[in-house]
């Protein structure tokens, strides 16, 4: 994204009209030389949210909120401070200026956008005027959905066939081209030059970034027996599935203000709640959540419920969202988690009850610590020593990932309630887990695009990987055959492998890819591996790593993986047990780290 020229953003200040601005979103009162209002960001009966014209600012005397527009409009229509200048501009009648230095904007990019309204136009009219209409009408019908929530959510129809949407375009070679560009057209693989529609009868879903552009389309089938039942858009310059959240432009658009934001699964899902009266909802694109889904979210509100379904697939995906949840909250965050009950989605269950019930079920939503708790209890003997031990080291791991301390101490606090427990034994378990290396826990999440190199040689003497003891494997070996069998089987990342890879030196590549496949499972190797694309060495080491001899199952590859962290950990303690015992002066010194060592301590 540009950026805005500072002398534009100070100029803005002064030549906007606040009141104009405020009276447009909230209906001012004259009082004196200022204006009044019952303010929008508490609950008040008398009017203590004051405009102040002379000065250009509001200020609320009950709830203290106070700024400039630019702050008011961030504020009252959630938006980010470069989308709210070009709100304010846009509303005062001045273009914004980007500063070309910084980073000049892409032409394409105001194409491409331009070009997607056009292609939703395109959609909507089909939806009135195809000659196949009748069909797409009446599944929308039997499906709940009114015209009005057509009409807000842009709803179209591409019709059957394979080049209405080419048709439409095809006097001008240059739309062709950015058609291409973004997947709404496509290459026949037989015949070069020639290209078919990509969305062919299917009810059609414009996908909007916040300030409400369309950016892609999701399609489902009308006819049940098509596969598959959703389409989506590929990624494109102006879309990434692990970024944008669908219904989030109406979600802002159509609340005053967001006490909670609800995450659903499904396209489907977000109409018909946004039908039912809780507009107040966003789901992510058939991907997992991602850690850029949670910034997003957390700008929006700061109260984040997760809702799933109830069964083992909705509890899964919630676990995974818990996962990247962890090291994402701060202060004034709160993630919650609602489970509906067997075979109902939020689609459904709207259909089937007031908006009241439903609202009651957010209410009584799950917190994290309670989910967290409950799900690892489920995995474990909980009855038995044995079985409560583990639960502790488990939910250890959990809270290390944890950034924010005061939640982290919470947290602490809620695992000796449950487990019947003092403070100081639950503190003694997590520090050990801690100590299992000597390394400081790294918190580089960027690709490695970001200009960090790592260096090749940390994973290049590797042996296939085999079936057995590995004890023998160098750290190097150890973490190629990790590497492989990642690449091979993406499904092994999870939140507690990360932070036990974390913890391994030099182990940012494996990080990275640990990262990418936690984003999405499914992802393909040349995905995976494609952040490693400019660094030449670190990329035809792991494009060699991509092929696993022999052949692994599933449960053979998780084991193998798991055993590998575990020799390595040994290994690095064993290293830094060596190094204390080597730096120690004296005899006196040298038995000190003995006994601490044994009393695990550091
Ligand atoms: P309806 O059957 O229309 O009610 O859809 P749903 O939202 O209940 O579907 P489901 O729970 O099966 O899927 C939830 C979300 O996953 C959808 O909204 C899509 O984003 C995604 N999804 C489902 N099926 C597919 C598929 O076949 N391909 C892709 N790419 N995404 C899918
Ligand atoms: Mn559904």
């Amino acid at each position: 994204m540009p950026f805005i020229d500072r002398d534009f953003i100070n100029d803005l200040s002064q030549r906007v009209d606040i009141v104009d601005l405020i009276n447009r979103r909230v209906p001012l009162k004259k009082a004196g030389k200022d204006y009044k209002a019952c303010c929008p960001f508490h609950n008040e009966k008398t009017p203590s949210f004051t405009v102040v014209p002379n000065k250009q600012i509001y200020h609320c005397f009950g709830c203290s909120e106070n700024g400039g527009a630019i702050d008011f409009v961030m504020k009252f229509d959630h938006l980010n401070f470069q989308e709210a200048v070009e709100i304010v501009a846009s509303e005062s009648g001045m273009s914004v200026i980007y500063d070309q230095n910084a980073r000049p904007a892409d032409p394409k990019i105001k194409r491409y956008i331009e070009l997607m309204s056009q292609v939703s136009e395109f959609y909507q009219d089909q939806l009135k005027h195809s000659p196949a209409k009748n069909k797409v009408v009446d599944y929308a019908k039997h499906r709940g959905i009114s015209g009005q929530t057509a009409k807000r959510f842009e709803l179209g129809f591409a019709p059957p066939g394979w080049s209405n949407l080419f048709d439409h375009f095809k006097s001008d070679q240059e739309t062709l081209t950015d058609l291409e560009n973004m997947g709404l057209i496509v290459e026949k693989s037989d015949k070069k030059g020639e290209f078919y529609d990509r969305f062919r009868d299917r009810i059609m879903f414009p996908i909007h970034n916040s300030k409400g552009d369309v950016i892609a389309f999701g399609g489902r089938t009308i006819t049940e027996q098509d596969k598959p039942k959703y389409l989506n858009s590929p990624e494109t310059p102006i879309f990434s599935k692990s970024k944008e959240l669908y219904g989030l432009h109406h979600c802002r658009k159509y609340s005053r203000s967001i006490d909670y934001i609800l995450v659903v699964e499904g396209y489907m899902d977000v109409v018909a709640l946004h039908q039912g009266g809780i507009v107040r909802t966003v789901a992510t694109l058939g991907t997992a959540t991602t850690p850029q889904h949670l910034q997003t979210l957390s700008r929006t509100s700061n109260v984040i419920i997760f809702c799933f379904d109830g069964d083992r697939a909705g509890r899964s995906a919630a676990w995974k969202a818990l996962n990247v949840a962890l090291p994402v909250i701060k202060a004034g965050m709160v993630v919650k988690f609602l489970f509906l009950p067997d075979n109902e989605d939020p689609d459904s269950l709207i259909n089937k009850e007031s908006k009241k019930s439903f609202e009651e079920r957010i209410i009584k939503s799950h917190t994290l610590s309670k989910f967290l708790f409950d799900h690892i209890k489920s995995e474990v003997d909980f009855d038995t020593i044995e079985g409560k031990t583990i639960f502790l080291e488990k939910v250890s791991v959990l809270i290390s990932m944890v950034s924010y301390e005061t939640y982290k101490q919470q947290l602490i606090e809620g695992v000796a309630k449950f487990v019947g427990q003092g403070i100081d034994q639950v503190v003694s378990v997590i520090v050990k887990q801690n100590q299992v290396t000597n390394n400081k826990p790294h918190d580089k999440h960027n690709f490695p695009d970001d200009g960090y190199e790592p260096n090749v040689t940390d994973f290049v003497d590797y042996d296939a990987p085999s079936i057995g003891p590995t004890k023998k494997d160098t750290t190097k070996a150890l973490m190629s055959k990790m590497i492989s069998l990642l690449l091979n089987y993406p499904s092994l990342a999870d939140g507690t492998v990360e932070v036990r890879v974390r913890r391994i030196k030099q182990s940012e590549v494996l990080l990275e890819l640990i990262h990418s496949a936690q984003i999405d499972e499914n992802i393909s190797q040349e995905d995976l591996i494609k952040p490693f694309k400019n660094k030449v060495n670190i990329y035809s080491r792991l494009k060699v790593l991509c092929s696993l001899e022999p052949h692994l199952s599933e449960s053979q590859a998780s084991d193998e993986f798991l055993e590998c962290i575990n020799n390595i950990e040994r290994q690095q303690k064993n290293a830094l047990i060596k190094d204390k015992i080597s730096n120690a002066k004296t005899v006196d010194e040298e038995r000190e780290v003995m006994i601490n060592i044994q009393k695990g301590k550091r």
